[in-house]
């Protein structure tokens, strides 16, 4: 059975009829051709297919396409904007903790939903944070230095913001 969905992907809104088990990771990839989302496990248990539902992550291999339906969902295309790369991804690369590429994504999407919900993270909640995001290449560090230096610019670009 097919069922109509409106949402919004990376602020453009969308009409599409999906079945019942479709998932936003198919829709994304496969419908939308948006194919910086990856899949990895396709399980849920490594994170690679990370994005933002309504602000709030979720591993898009076992999320649902129904449940996007009157929602938001923001992947990794939509962090830059007009050309310019979010914070995040300018950390990730100024640190060096771009890595396998796989992974990435996921990683960006789940350090932007931290950061929104906590804009000055202790480590621990970075930690916390990218718990659910699985990497068997690095230990981790340059990711959470990557993850610190957006919080801190991104402070001080909103300080100096309203200030001006
Ligand atoms: S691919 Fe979705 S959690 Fe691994
Ligand atoms: S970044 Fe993908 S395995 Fe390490």
């Amino acid at each position: 059975m097919k069922h109509l969905i409106n949402f919004k992907v990376n602020g453009i809104s969308h009409s599409m009829e999906v079945t019942s088990n479709t998932t936003l990771l198919a829709l994304l990839r496969d419908s939308l051709k948006l194919k910086g989302t990856k899949k990895a496990c396709g399980t849920g248990d490594c994170g690679a297919c990370t994005v933002l539902v309504d602000g709030k992550a979720v591993n898009s291999c076992i999320y649902l396409a129904l449940n996007i339906d009157g929602k938001e969902v923001l992947t990794v295309e939509g962090l830059s904007k007009n050309g310019k790369l979010d914070f995040l991804q300018e950390a990730f690369i100024d640190e060096g903790a771009v890595q396998c590429g796989y992974c990435t994504p996921g990683m960006l999407m789940s350090a932007k939903a931290l950061l929104d919900e906590h804009p000055n993270p202790t480590e621990e909640q970075i930690r916390i944070g990218l718990a659910g995001n699985v990497c068997r290449c690095t230990g981790y560090e340059q990711i959470i230095q990557a993850i610190k230096t957006a919080a801190k610019k991104r402070s001080e670009y909103e300080f100096q913001d309203k200030e001006s």
